[in-house]
């Protein structure tokens, strides 16, 4: 039955992409690479999900920014690389991870949950994988897993607005993630303990 669905599961992410509108897919419809649910307080590699494939480059890291001890979410062009494996956790504390609701983000061997902080000379909004730094403002919301296209983009949410989660090139050419710009598309691979 679960290889049934592990063959099927790509499959059905196209279906779902090609024939309905998204807003209509049902909540448990976030999968990994593997075709299983994304469970709560599981390590996966945050992988770019694109038809490109092996060319877009490698999974999330995080590198540090600036002469700040800031380390700032980014998204290396090496190819062929998993990056750092992520833990997602569901503050609502149920065992699988669905779409539109609250999810927090860590970087398995930092202790900080992913937050999104002000950068006063890029002007932007970029996802920090250690906190804010004295003086630095943070934004307050929670970030969410929903579908696009054949992958997932995250969110950033308060009460009355979402903004989605893209990249931009700083000026040390790292692709940090941050609000705002055409939202990136993941994939999850389970990292399997590492
Ligand atoms: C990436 O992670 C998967 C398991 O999640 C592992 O099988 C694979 O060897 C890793 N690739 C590299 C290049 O480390």
């Amino acid at each position: 039955m679960k290889k049934t669905i592990n063959t099927l599961l790509p499959y059905l992410f196209l279906l779902f992409a090609l024939t309905t509108n998204l807003k209509c897919v049902s909540a448990l419809d976030l999968g990994d690479t593997e075709g299983n649910w994304l469970y709560n307080g599981v390590n996966y590699y945050i992988l770019p999900s694109t038809f490109r494939g092996e060319d877009a480059g490698s999974g999330l890291t995080f590198a540090r920014i600036g002469a700040s001890d800031s380390l700032a979410v980014v998204q290396p062009a090496t190819n062929g690389w998993n990056g750092s494996a992520v833990t997602i956790s569901n503050p609502g504390g149920t065992k699988i991870i669905i779409t539109g609701s609250p999810v927090d983000f860590k970087f398995a061997d930092q202790s900080s949950k992913w937050v999104v902080v002000f950068d006063e000379s890029a002007k932007v909004w970029y996802l920090s994988a250690n906190g804010a730094k004295p003086g630095q403002k943070t934004k307050t919301g929670t970030f969410q897993i929903s579908q696009l296209n054949l992958g997932f983009k995250f969110s950033f949410c308060n009460p009355s607005f979402c903004e989605d989660v893209g990249s931009f090139v700083d000026a040390d050419k790292h692709n940090r993630l941050a609000l705002g710009g055409s939202p990136f598309s993941f994939k999850f691979q389970n990292a399997h303990n590492n």
